[in-house]
């Protein structure tokens, strides 16, 4: 499908290539760019053959001719510019994790509702074909009713406390950074939300959650386990377990193949569905559909759902961002 609207990014970090590349993959590009350093945009619209560089990235909310804004800054600062984007009358894909907690997400909600625009996370699991041809199979009763989910998510970062991932001043921590991803997860395949949370986390020395153990568990009694480290490796591992089977997804959040093992014989079978390389061009054509009224995919409901959890889990754990303390005062 080619592109048909115009795109902005709003950062032109690691990221934001992958959305550019995305668009080129769909026939199309970037319309604009706008970034902190200046240098950098320029060069990165020269690499992308992209028309317009902004002088500063709130210029992106004043041009007429922009229709989608997509945020690619660290997880503090997206709040800010939701706000000014979605005022200014924008549709937005945000970068995960959307905002810091359930109260800024709401305010963004609010906003989007008021201006009639489209908010969204950009979610690669909520995007990616293997997760519909395996819901359509839940749903078709293939493997009877679903009892328990089991998520891994496990990187070695050096233990650096300047590095991003542990630093607090760019909201560091396993939860928003990698957690984000297994909950989503979780929520996808239950039934509704979370309402009984607990959990173990561990904390970095600059107050960050460094690891965490959680359990999850719904009115209709699915429960959930969600094991996080951003010190040690694991396998990014979803196992989903029904009364006749029990469905394996590695490198679940751009999942491509998932392998289903059946609890009457212990046969193996295999699901394939999209592509690992194309994580970034399904959100960008689910974002468009939902722009031109075609059917929203976009699970804004579900993204709120896992940013109370998340919100949750960081009030049990006494953990706040600086800007959350400053909101206190
Ligand atoms: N969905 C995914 O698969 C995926 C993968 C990676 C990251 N992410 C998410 O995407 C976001 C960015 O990650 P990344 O890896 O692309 O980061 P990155 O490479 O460090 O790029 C960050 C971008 O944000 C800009 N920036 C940093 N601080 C800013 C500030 N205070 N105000 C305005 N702009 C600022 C940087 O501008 P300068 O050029 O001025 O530094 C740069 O353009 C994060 O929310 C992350 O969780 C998602």
């Amino acid at each position: 499908m080619a592109v048909r609207y115009r795109w902005a990014t709003l950062g032109c970090g690691v990221i934001a290539h992958e959305l550019a590349e995305a668009l080129q993959s769909l026939g199309g590009k970037l319309y604009s760019v706008g970034n902190r350093t200046h240098e950098k945009a320029v060069a990165f619209a020269k690499q992308y053959g992209i028309e317009k560089v902004y002088d500063a990235p709130e210029d992106i909310f004043k041009d007429p001719d922009v229709d989608i804004v997509y945020i690619s800054t660290p997880h503090n600062t997206h709040i800010k510019f939701l706000e000014q984007a979605l005022a200014a009358g924008k549709h937005v894909l945000c970068e995960k994790s959307i905002t810091l907690n359930s109260e800024e997400l709401n305010r963004a909600v609010a906003l989007a509702k008021e201006h009639g625009v489209v908010l969204a996370e950009a979610q690669t699991i909520y995007h990616m074909p293997i997760y519909r041809e395996l819901k359509e199979r839940i749903d078709r009763g293939d493997f009877g009713p679903m009892n328990v989910i089991s998520m891994n998510f496990g990187s070695y970062k050096d233990y650096d406390m300047k590095n991003r991932f542990f630093n607090r001043s760019l909201a560091g921590g396993a939860l928003l950074d990698i957690g984000v991803y297994a909950l989503s997860f979780v929520r996808m395949f239950m039934s509704s939300a979370p309402k009984e949370i607990a959990s173990q986390v561990k904390l970095a020395p600059t107050g960050v959650d460094e690891e965490a153990s959680i359990l999850l568990k719904n009115d209709q009694e699915e429960m959930a386990t969600v094991l996080l480290s951003l010190h040690s490796k694991q396998p990014k591992r979803g196992m989903v377990s029904f009364d006749k089977a029990y469905i394996e997804l590695m490198t679940y959040p751009r999942g491509e193949k998932a392998t289903i093992t059946w609890t009457e014989d212990g046969r193996r079978s295999e699901i394939e569905a999209g592509h690992t390389s194309d994580a970034l061009a399904y959100e960008v054509t689910d974002m468009e559909r939902a722009v031109a009224g075609e059917g929203d995919d976009m699970k804004l409901a579900y993204t709120r759902d896992v940013m109370d959890i998340m919100t949750r889990l960081r009030k049990d754990w006494g953990l706040t961002y600086p800007e959350e303390e400053n909101l206190k005062k």
